[in-house]
């Protein structure tokens, strides 16, 4: 593997190694010394020309954590806002010795193009293409997931995983219905209509439109934020209306089966799709999906740059040093 721009490219046994190898880095974090010198002397740069709060530290922490020397890259404060294209920027990175790109761009696509660009010669992570996949993401909480209801081993075989919300300008959405339809688990997509894109029949989830029935059929329920700043349209009539029938509140956690985890991607619209008191309730795991998204991302950035499922005796030997 060389890259990891999509989950569509990932094989069963790819995730699951991905997903193995973080269980072995999350022992490095637990440790006392959180450092592996795995990557020393190599350069990854850090090119988030989107937003970002979550992704753009954890992937830094997970580099850092590898002994990288890592580079920030972000679009205000260079000459991305000055007009400077891709290319262009691909260019500089390439002459500068970049082993690997992690991209976050608001078109879709654009992580596929950077990979296949003549202009880069190193891996290429896609940290959040526009609309289209974040491949990161749902491998973190794949993870959580699986560390919680599947006693942190195996596929999540028969697990039933609940999508709520904003599917349609979601790219954790998309991204997670294929790598948790890929382990074995049911999806179902709880969405007003506006918020589904067209062609979800051919996605390998079900769809419903009831939130409160399918709730208590649920093992993990996963919340998608409301993504104003994509709708160009309006997509529901009121915020009221919105979270009347697809928030996570009170009366709804009510419903939850015992074990149930309640995931969301973060940043949130608390009070939107979700209640503070729901986000912050003992049933959340939220918190816990940043903490594993920094394992998981220094596992992915180990497969491709270390090249070799070696990991278990590596860990031992530095943690047990
Ligand atoms: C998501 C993203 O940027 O796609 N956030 C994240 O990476 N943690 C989801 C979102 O912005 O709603």
């Amino acid at each position: 593997m060389k890259h990891l721009l999509s989950i569509e490219d990932l094989s069963y046994e790819e995730a699951l190694s991905i997903l193995d190898t973080a269980h072995e880095m999350a022992r490095v974090s637990d440790g006392p010394v959180k450092k592996l010198p795995t990557l020393r002397g190599r350069t990854i740069v850090n090119l988030f020309l989107e937003d970002s709060t979550r992704t753009r530290i954890s992937f830094e922490a997970a580099a850092k954590r590898l002994s990288a020397d890592v580079i920030n890259f972000a679009a205000k404060g260079s000459s991305v806002s000055k007009g400077e294209s891709l290319k262009d920027t691909a260019q500089t990175l390439q002459a500068m010795g970049t082993d690997a790109v992690i991209i976050r761009h608001s078109a879709s696509g654009s992580a596929h193009w950077l990979a296949h660009s003549p202009w880069m010669n190193g891996s290429v992570i896609n940290a959040g293409d526009g609309t289209h996949e974040h491949p990161t993401q749902a491998l973190l909480d794949a993870f959580t997931i699986r560390k919680h209801l599947c006693g942190g081993a195996g596929d999540l075989g028969g697990m039933n995983v609940g999508i709520v919300g904003d599917v349609l300008h979601s790219r954790v959405a998309r991204s997670n219905v294929l790598l948790l339809s890929k382990l074995g688990a049911n999806v179902v997509l709880i969405a007003p209509p506006t918020l589904l894109p067209v062609g979800v029949e051919s996605w390998p989830a079900t769809v419903s439109y009831d939130f409160n029935r399918e709730i208590p059929k649920l093992d993990a329920l996963m919340m998608l934020r409301v993504q104003q700043e994509r709708m160009n349209d309006y997509f529901f009539p009121t915020s009221r209306e919105y979270a009347q029938y697809f928030g996570l509140n009170r009366d709804r956690l009510t419903l939850l089966k015992q074990n149930s985890i309640i995931m969301h991607p973060g940043p949130m619209n608390r009070g939107l799709e979700i209640t503070a008191e729901c986000a912050d309730s003992a049933r959340s795991v939220i918190v816990e999906q940043v903490k594993n998204g920094v394992s998981v991302r220094m596992a992915v950035l180990y497969l491709l740059l270390a090249g070799s499922s070696e990991i278990a005796s590596t860990v031992n030997a530095e943690v047990n040093a």
